[in-house]
């Protein structure tokens, strides 16, 4: 069992991850209907196929972990499915845990007909990073919209729409959802003081959802 299998129940019943304005938004954005065709990427707890699935779309669902329960076990960066497969495809709070998210994006326009929906948190400095790597082993990287606007174009993909969004996280239920405790939790606080609440129960970040289009149908 890997790292990621160990927090599939997390995930699952996660409220960051199981509703929102951004998950809404995302949703929307894939414009969802009866016997439309959709590939939720990194798929997690499962929260976007799930509303996809209520809306009638014939979803199928990818991620590296087994545990997570997907259709199929694939790594974003090698998605197992031919070019144009899907109407659209969607990826939710995962770019920022890719080892390579630009060929992760080449690969969301390979296997799309026509649409991309892309949701993740916006770089916003050096002590938020800091403190996302120390709680979380798997965080790789924050990027900030340009970085993500100009992997959406290297994959052929113009941009339609986009959204930012804040998003609150309690602080004690963040931290304990990866293990992180005593001084590294108490460090992790401290880089993010300035993004929380006055009381420092909660902090903030702010999540982007992009909508684009391929530029060339094949
Ligand atoms: C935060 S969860 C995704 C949340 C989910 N999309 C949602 O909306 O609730 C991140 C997921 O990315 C998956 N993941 C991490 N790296 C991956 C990769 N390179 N390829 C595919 N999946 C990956 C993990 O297994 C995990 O399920």
């Amino acid at each position: 069992m890997n790292e990621w299998d160990n927090r599939a129940a997390y995930y699952r019943a996660s409220p960051t991850h199981a509703e929102g304005d951004d998950l809404d938004q995302v949703v929307a954005w894939c414009e969802p209907g009866p016997g439309v065709t959709a590939l939720d990427v990194a798929s997690g707890g499962g929260h976007v196929t799930r509303r996809l699935r209520e809306l009638g779309c014939v979803v199928t669902s990818c991620d590296l972990a087994a545990g997570m329960q997907p259709d199929v076990v694939c790594q974003a960066e090698g998605l197992a499915f031919a070019d144009t497969s899907f109407e659209v495809v969607v990826c939710r709070l995962a770019v920022h845990h890719f080892r390579d998210p630009a060929q992760a994006v080449r690969e969301m326009a390979r296997v799309s007909r026509r649409l991309v929906v892309i949701e993740d948190t916006l770089l916003l400095d050096e002590r938020v990073q800091e403190a996302e790597r120390l709680r979380d082993s798997t965080h790789v990287s924050h990027y900030s919209r340009e970085e993500l606007l100009r992997m959406l174009a290297e994959a052929g993909l113009r941009p339609l729409a986009e959204a930012e969004l804040a998003k609150r996280h309690e602080m004690d239920d963040w931290l304990s959802a990866t293990g992180c405790a005593g001084d590294t939790a108490a460090t992790v606080r401290r880089l993010l003081a300035h993004v929380s609440s006055p009381d420092e129960r909660s902090w903030t970040d702010t999540k982007i959802v992009l909508k684009a289009e391929k530029t060339e149908r094949r």
